[in-house]
């Protein structure tokens, strides 16, 4: 069977690996690089569970072949913190009660990161787009507004 040779970097490692064309990134990362974070729901790029960071912003990867991410930077859950020293979005998601089940967790949270870096102070109307195609069937989102909310107030715009 083809295979493709890809080289691109996860959470700051470089993996290069053989894949087929049909593979999925969320399969690469869950299956062959034990990165088990990006969860498995809808399988159809609907539901933004197996969101992860593509070169920043979030993507499906569920509907993404790992063969396309060759030369990329893919940031998963398990490369957000730093060491024992969780990001602030991940506090604020416990501190605020947005975890219940947990199932969209890393997806929501990976969302949020994304556009706090990109827009350190998100209003409220932006929080709820951003994360309006990420679904939670637990919390009802007004916790994870919450959470997304505390932290644009307290994180530093870069200069
Ligand atoms: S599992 Fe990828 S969007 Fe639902
Ligand atoms: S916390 Fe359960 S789906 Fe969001």
């Amino acid at each position: 069977m083809e295979r493709f040779k890809v080289n691109f970097q996860v959470n700051g490692e470089p993996v290069e690996l053989d894949v087929r064309p049909s593979e999925t990134l969320l399969e690469t990362l869950r299956d062959r690089l034990e990165l088990t974070g990006a969860k498995e729901g809808c399988g159809l790029g609907a539901c933004g569970s197996c969101t992860v960071l593509l070169d920043g912003l979030p993507t499906r990867s569920c509907i993404v072949l790992t063969a396309e991410v060759d030369g990329s930077e893919v940031t998963t859950i398990e490369g957000l913190a730093e060491g024992e020293k969780l990001d602030p979005v991940q506090e604020s998601f416990m501190e605020k009660g947005a975890v219940q089940c947990g199932f969209c967790t890393p997806g929501m949270i990976l969302t949020a990161r994304s556009l706090l870096d990109r827009n350190p102070r998100p209003t409220r109307e932006d929080i709820i787009r951003s994360i309006s195609s990420n679904v939670c069937r637990c919390t009802g989102y007004k916790k994870i507004v919450e959470a997304v909310e505390a932290v644009s107030s307290t994180e530093t715009p870069e200069t």
